[in-house]
C-alpha cells in the first residue's frame, strides 16, 4: 500500500513536520473548544480523523514525536511503581461546616482576623474527586502528582497525561512555569457505563466515581486510564510569571492557560451572597452531570489569604460546606433476580416508584445475598433509598418500626430465574451466586445485547425487544445464530410487529455488521477486561485473531499497554472450546478477524490524487482514504496543482479554498460515492 506520508516519492505530499505541527495545533484548539467551552466545532469523527492522521505521521516519522503531542496521551510504558514526590507548597485540605451558624462563624473569624467589616469571597463547587497537582516547566506538563499526605504524593504523570482536559502544553504565552492544582473527577455517565460493563463482565463494581477515579490514577496500565475518560477542573494557581492579587484572577488566568475551571465560580461581596450560593446549589446539585459533595468558599484577596495563614493543614481563609445525601422512603414491593452476561445472579429491589433527586426510582440493585441479609429486608418493608456518592440510588436502610404483619422474609433462591431453572452455586469465599448453564437464555440475552450494541457490532434493528422475541421463538440460541437469521425470514415475519420492511432493515443491519473492523469484533465478543480501548490495542499488536489466540502470556504483556489480567483473560478464551467454536462460526459467517489493509477493488484511480477534506457523513476519513487506495489512487493531505479531485464534505475550509484558487475539480460526498460505485 502506498504510504500517505512518504514525501520522497510524492512531491504533492505535505511536509510531515509542518503537518504534524499543524495537526497538534488543531487538536489542541478543538480540545479547548470541547472541554473548556463545551462548544465543539467538529464532530468526534472528524476529530478522530485529525488524531489518526497525526498518529500515522508519528508512526512513520518517530523523530517527529514530541513530549506534548496529543498522541502521547494514549499510554506509554507500563508504570512499575509510583515514585514519591515532594510538593513544593503543601497541599492543604479544608475544614468542613454543615450549618448556617458555622458559615457565619467562619465569616466572623475572618473579619476579626483581618480587622475589616466585610470580606469578599469566591464560591466554587466542591468536585468530589481526587486532588491533583500539575507542574509546568517552560510551558510543558512535566509532572502530575496526587495529594498523598499533603507533603508528599505519588507521581502519576503517565496517567494524568491521558486526561484530555489537561493541557500538555500551556495555551498562554506569558505564563510558562506554574503549579496548577485541581480535581480529577469522572462524569456520572462515564461511571455508570463502566460499572454497567463491570456488572456484565461479572467483575466487582466500583463504589463511587471518586474511588474509581482514584483507582484509575493508580492504574499501572495507562491505556486503561485513557479508556476511562477522566476530567479535570482547575482551582488553584501558583506562578512566578505574574503577580496575581485575587483568587478570581487566578481562575481567569487558569482559563487563559487552557484549563477548564469550575462550572459555577462566583465572586460574592459578602457572606449573605455565600449563603445564597449554598442554598441555590443544594437544590440544583442533582442537575449536574458530576458529583459534588459541597461548596468551597475562599477569601478572594490573596493578601488576605496570606495574612490569615493556615492551622494544622487547613487554611484559615477557606472552608467546605458539606451537603447531606439525598434520601427518600418507599415500599419494597418485591425482590427479583437479574442474570448478567457471565452468569452472576444479583437480587434487585422492586420499589414503589418514588421521586429522588429529580428522577423516578422503581428499582435498585441489592448487590448480593449478604447485603439483603445484613439489612434484614422483608418484602413489604418501608425502605430508605439514598442517592449518595455512587450515583445509583441504593437501598441504605429499612424502617422496621413501620413493618406490617404481611411483611415476608426473603431468602436467596437456589435456581436460576430463567425458564430452564438451572441450579445456582456460590463459590467459597465469594458473595455472588452464579448460573453455570451454558444455555441460560437470560445470560444469552445479555451477551447478545452487548454484541449487537451500538459500541459493539452496532446491528440496526437488533435491540433488546427483538433479542427477547427471537430467544423466545427459538431463533437465537447463540451469538452465531444472528448470522443465520437471514434463512429464518419466514419465521421472523410471523412474529409480532415484524413487518417485511423491518425484517429487511434487520437483515441489512446484520449483513453490514460483517464489515465491522476486527477491533470492534474483538470488543463485541465480550471477553473479560477487553473493552473498546484494549480491543483496539490488541488488534494493532496482533493483526489477526489466530495470532492473538496463539500468543503467550509473555507476548501479550510485552505489548506495553497490556497487563497481566488482560493477558490471562485472552488465554482463557484460547483454552475455552465453546469460545473457539463461536469464533470459527463467526469467521465462517464472514466477520472480520484480521485487520488487513483494504483489498484492491480496481485500478480505476491509478495515477490520480485525491484530497478528502471537511466532514463526511456516510464514511470516515479513513474509510474514504481506504476506498481511494483500494482503486489504485492516492489519498494526499494537501491540495496542489497535481490534485485530481478534492472531495469536500461539510464545513470544508482552507483546502476547499485552495482547490478553488488552483482550479482543481471539487466534488461533494454524493459525487464521490457515485464515483466509487462506478470504479
Ligand atoms: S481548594 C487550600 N477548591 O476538596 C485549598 N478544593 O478538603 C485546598 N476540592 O483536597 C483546596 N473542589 O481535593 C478546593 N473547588 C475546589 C475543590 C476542592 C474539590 C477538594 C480537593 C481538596 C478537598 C478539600
Amino acid at each position: 500500500m502506498l504510504s500517505l506520508f512518504d514525501a520522497t516519492s510524492d512531491p504533492t505530499a505535505p511536509n510531515p513536520a509542518e503537518r504534524a505541527a499543524e495537526l497538534r495545533g488543531l487538536i489542541q484548539r478543538h480540545d479547548v473548544l470541547y472541554y473548556q467551552h463545551d462548544q465543539p466545532e467538529i464532530s468526534d469523527r472528524a476529530y478522530d480523523a485529525l488524531f489518526q492522521e497525526l498518529v500515522e505521521i508519528e508512526r512513520v516519522h518517530p523523530e517527529l514525536r514530541t513530549i506534548d503531542s496529543p498522541t502521547q496521551r494514549v499510554g506509554g510504558e507500563p508504570i512499575k511503581d509510583f515514585a514519591t514526590v515532594e510538593h513544593r507548597t503543601p497541599m492543604l485540605s479544608l475544614a468542613n461546616s454543615y450549618t448556617r451558624e458555622e458559615v457565619l462563624d467562619f465569616d466572623r473569624r475572618v473579619r476579626e482576623g483581618l480587622g475589616v467589616d466585610t470580606v469578599g469571597y469566591v464560591c466554587e463547587l466542591k468536585y468530589d474527586g481526587v486532588a491533583m497537582s500539575l507542574t509546568y516547566v517552560d510551558g510543558v506538563l512535566v509532572m502530575g502528582a496526587t495529594r498523598g499526605d499533603g507533603e508528599r504524593g505519588d507521581d502519576v504523570t503517565a496517567n494524568v497525561r491521558t486526561i484530555r482536559s489537561i493541557p500538555l502544553s500551556l495555551a498562554s504565552s506569558d505564563i510558562r512555569n506554574a503549579v496548577v492544582r485541581g480535581e480529577v473527577y469522572m462524569l456520572e455517565k462515564t461511571f455508570l457505563e463502566i460499572n454497567e460493563r463491570a456488572d456484565e463482565a461479572g467483575e466487582k463494581r466500583y463504589a463511587n466515581p471518586r474511588n474509581l477515579t482514584a483507582g484509575t490514577l493508580k492504574q499501572k496500565d495507562s491505556a486503561m486510564a485513557a479508556a476511562r475518560k477522566l476530567e479535570f477542573v482547575a482551582y488553584y494557581l501558583e506562578t512566578p510569571d505574574r503577580a496575581i492579587t485575587t483568587h478570581a484572577e487566578s481562575i481567569e488566568t487558569l482559563s487563559a492557560m487552557g484549563f477548564v475551571t469550575g462550572r459555577a465560580v462566583q465572586t460574592c461581596a459578602s457572606i449573605d451572597d455565600v449563603l445564597t450560593f449554598i442554598d441555590r446549589w443544594d437544590s440544583e446539585r442533582d442537575t449536574l452531570p458530576f458529583q459534588i459533595d459541597g461548596i468551597v468558599v475562599k477569601v478572594n484577596a490573596i493578601a488576605h489569604q496570606q495574612e490569615l495563614g493556615a492551622v494544622a493543614r487547613s487554611p484559615r481563609w477557606a472552608f467546605a460546606y458539606k451537603y447531606e445525601a439525598l434520601k427518600a422512603t418507599t415500599t419494597l414491593n418485591d425482590i427479583t433476580l437479574q442474570v448478567g452476561r457471565t452468569g452472576v445472579v444479583t437480587p434487585v429491589a422492586e420499589l414503589q416508584p418514588t421521586l429522588l433527586a429529580g428522577s423516578t426510582i422503581s428499582r435498585a440493585t441489592l448487590h448480593n445475598e449478604d447485603f439483603v441479609q445484613q439489612l434484614g429486608l422483608c418484602i413489604g418493608d418501608t425502605v430508605i433509598i439514598e442517592k449518595g456518592g455512587d450515583v445509583i440510588p441504593k437501598v441504605s436502610g429499612v424502617d422496621t418500626t413501620r413493618r406490617t404483619e404481611g411483611a415476608t422474609p426473603w431468602s436467596m433462591p437456589h435456581h436460576c430465574p430463567c425458564p430452564r431453572n438451572a441450579p445456582l452455586h456460590r463459590p467459597e469465599g465469594e458473595a455472588n451466586w452464579y448460573c453455570d448453564d451454558g444455555q441460560c437464555p437470560w445470560q444469552l440475552r445479555r451477551r447478545l445485547e452487548h454484541f449487537a450494541g451500538r459500541d459493539a457490532m452496532d446491528i440496526d434493528g437488533l435491540g433488546e425487544r427483538a433479542i427477547d422475541q427471537f430467544i423466545t421463538a427459538g431463533l437465537l440460541t447463540s451469538i452465531a445464530d444472528i448470522y443465520s437469521l437471514a434463512s429464518r425470514r419466514d419465521d421472523i415475519v410471523q412474529l409480532d410487529r415484524w413487518a417485511p420492511k423491518s425484517v429487511d432493515r434487520l437483515l441489512a443491519g446484520i449483513e453490514a455488521s460483517k464489515q465491522q473492523p476486527y477491533a470492534r469484533v474483538l470488543f463485541s465478543l465480550g471477553i473479560r477486561f477487553v473493552g473498546e480501548g484494549v480491543a483496539k490495542i490488541l488488534a494493532r499488536a496482533f493483526p489477526s485473531i489466530d495470532q492473538l489466540i496463539a500468543a503467550t502470556h509473555d507476548e501479550l504483556t510485552a505489548v506495553h499497554e497490556i497487563g497481566s489480567s488482560i493477558a490471562d483473560s485472552i488465554i482463557d478464551v484460547a483454552h475455552d472450546p465453546s469460545a473457539r467454536e463461536l469464533i470459527e462460526q463467526l469467521r465462517a459467517a464472514g466477520l472480520q478477524f484480521t485487520g488487513q489493509a483494504p483489498t484492491i477493488v480496481s485500478r480505476a484511480f491509478e495515477g490520480q490524487t485525491f484530497v478528502v477534506t471537511g466532514e463526511l457523513t456516510s464514511m470516515s476519513r479513513k474509510e474514504a482514504h481506504d476506498a481511494i487506495e483500494a482503486r489504485g489512487g492516492k489519498a494526499a493531505g494537501s491540495v496542489s496543482k497535481k490534485t485530481t479531485y478534492v472531495v469536500a464534505g461539510a464545513s470544508a475550509g482552507s483546502k476547499l479554498a485552495k482547490a478553488q484558487e488552483l482550479g482543481v475539480p471539487v466534488i461533494d460526498e454524493e459525487a464521490f460515492r457515485s464515483l466509487l460505485s462506478t470504479s
